[in-house]
């Protein structure tokens, strides 16, 4: 551990917080007061105390970042792609040299571990790399219409983009965003999840000095219904990015309609693992496990079903539950297994989740109760939870519960785990487990997801293309597939 992650760990240890957090705005440049000057507070997870303030922002602070982005994209969408590419790398080094202040901010306004959260930092590094080589890259073609007509394509970039992020992951998905976006050339304004403002706002200070001009990345916090809203549905912005609910997805998708505007929603998840009896059982488990317990749970490509062939049922639930009751979890600052549930509303929704389950008598196999930090008994945890033997139309089945709580599904043939890995409204990811190679290739195929992994779940990188089919969204991120929204073709034809 570096000595300055040590430090901060210690002093957000013993003061439950840290000092110069960001309580203000990042609009054009500068920190920046909200119109109405109200303010909320944010929350540690781990401890369920509220440890920093941040800016109750409104529509008219949504008008300010629009102005303001507006007037840059002007600037920014004729920098050169050289230059932008160098501003991008040079974010990502400071990402890098920041990285310990990100993560352990991060880690207590989300309450995943530090551990987690310099992961995600460290990917954020990467998606800025990543896109800083594409920015010079975005080429049209020419068309060949024979000897009398010169015709070719030019990429221009879509303008104004909204970026609409949660709780679970606010950095990397902040950044999954907003580093192809610039590349592009557009402008993006950025709303945090009200529970986890706090990288956002980091993330735009570092990036302004990075070099990147004021206004081309801003950043306005507050509620959902008072910033999201009238942000996606000004006709300033030219496409909207969202992560988060199916519900609030499909109503991004009717605000950006009314100005006919683009959408990438990445919306939710119930993926399955499907496991076959012939796998590598123990790497098979231990996929299972951090499947579905990474960041507790709280993620849309968890692998929340695992489906799996009849004959290893029992030996292989014997392993995955002793491992899961082995899990340590605790304060994200202490490095746990796993961390705290993101908010108290929603540790009541996963609670409410597993109650139901528990009175329709579906068979708890592990876990099952909310608890608190061993430390303090403070915060707000729910415990690794396993359903055995669950029938394919129950609502942990076919809910996104979006909590440390696996299904388990057993299937007696290939093609009947095929059938129940794709029996749900979402179609984001799947993971499979199996020696047999082409096995797993006609499963690939006869998957309806956005991505697949083979042998380890959520192998793959910033390079690999994320979204879902089905009710988990529309469009990709990550990878080349994450620029194709931030730019629009224009195509110019001239008689020679
Ligand atoms: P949400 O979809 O309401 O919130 C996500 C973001 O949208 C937040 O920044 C929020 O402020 C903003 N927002 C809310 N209403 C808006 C509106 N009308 N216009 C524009 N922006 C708006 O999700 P919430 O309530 O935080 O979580 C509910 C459920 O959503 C979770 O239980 C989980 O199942 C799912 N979820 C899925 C995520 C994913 O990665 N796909 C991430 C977070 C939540
Ligand atoms: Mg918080």
């Amino acid at each position: 551990m570096t000595s300055q992650l040590e430090a901060l760990i210690d002093e957000a240890k013993t003061s439950g917080t840290l000092t110069n957090l960001p309580s203000q705005m990042f609009i054009d440049g500068a920190w920046v007061d909200g119109v109405s000057g109200q303010s909320m507070e944010t929350c540690d997870p781990g401890t369920g105390q509220a440890f920093a303030e941040f800016a109750a922002a409104g529509a008219g602070d949504v008008a300010a970042a629009i102005d303001s982005s507006t007037a840059a994209f002007r600037l920014w969408s004729r920098v050169t792609p050289a230059e932008r590419s160098s501003i991008l790398l040079r974010g990502a080094s400071m990402i890098r040299e920041n990285c310990a202040l990100l993560s352990v901010v991060e880690s207590m306004d989300s309450g995943k571990s530090v551990a987690e959260a310099q992961g995600d930092i460290a990917a954020c590094a990467r998606l800025m790399e990543y896109y800083a080589g594409a920015a010079d890259k975005l080429q049209g073609e020419t068309i060949p219409l024979g000897p009398n007509y010169l015709s070719y394509t030019q990429l221009e970039p879509v303008g104004v983009t909204a970026h609409i992020i949660p709780w679970n992951y606010p950095s990397s998905t902040m950044i999954r965003g907003i580093a192809p976006a610039l590349a592009a050339g557009c402008t993006a304004i950025v709303k945090p999840a009200e529970t986890t403002p706090l990288t956002a706002l980091l993330f735009a200070d570092i990036l302004h000095r990075a070099g990147l001009p004021k206004g081309v990345c801003n950043v306005v916090t507050g509620l959902g219904r008072e910033v999201g809203a009238p942000l996606v549905a000004h006709s300033g912005v030219h496409h909207v990015t969202f992560t988060g609910s199916v519900a609030t997805g499909v109503n991004v998708m009717k605000a950006a309609a009314e100005n006919v505007n683009s959408v990438t929603l990445e919306l939710g998840g119930k993926c399955p693992v499907v496991v076959l009896a012939d796998c590598d059982i123990d790497a098979a488990v231990e996929g299972t496990l951090w499947a579905i317990f990474s960041n507790a749970g709280q993620i849309c490509s968890a692998g929340s079903r695992l489906v799996i062939e009849r004959s290893l049922h029992a030996q292989f639930m014997e392993k995955l539950v002793t491992k899961a009751q082995a899990i340590t979890v605790g304060h994200g600052l202490y490095n746990p297994d796993m961390g705290a549930i993101n908010s108290k509303q929603h540790l009541a929704k996963v609670a409410g989740f597993v109650e139901d389950a528990k009175s329709r008598s579906v068979s708890v196999a592990t876990g099952g109760s909310a608890t608190v930090d061993p430390r303090t008994g403070a915060g707000w945890f729910f415990q690794p939870t396993i359903f055995d033997n669950v029938a394919a139309t129950d609502p942990v089945v076919q809910e996104e519960i979006f909590g440390p709580v696996l299904a388990v599904q057993i299937a007696d043939s290939v093609e009947q785990a095929v059938d129940l890995a794709n029996d749900t409204p979402f179609g984001l990811a799947a993971g499979i487990y199996t020696r047999d190679i082409s096995k797993a290739h006609a499963i690939a195929r006869d998957l309806d997801v956005g991505q697949i992994y083979v042998n380890e779940y959520y192998a793959g990188g910033v390079e690999v293309p994320f979204g879902g089919n089905k009710l988990s969204g529309i469009g990709r991120e990550k990878g080349l597939a994450g620029l194709t929204a931030y730019s629009k073709i224009k195509a110019v034809t001239t008689r020679l």
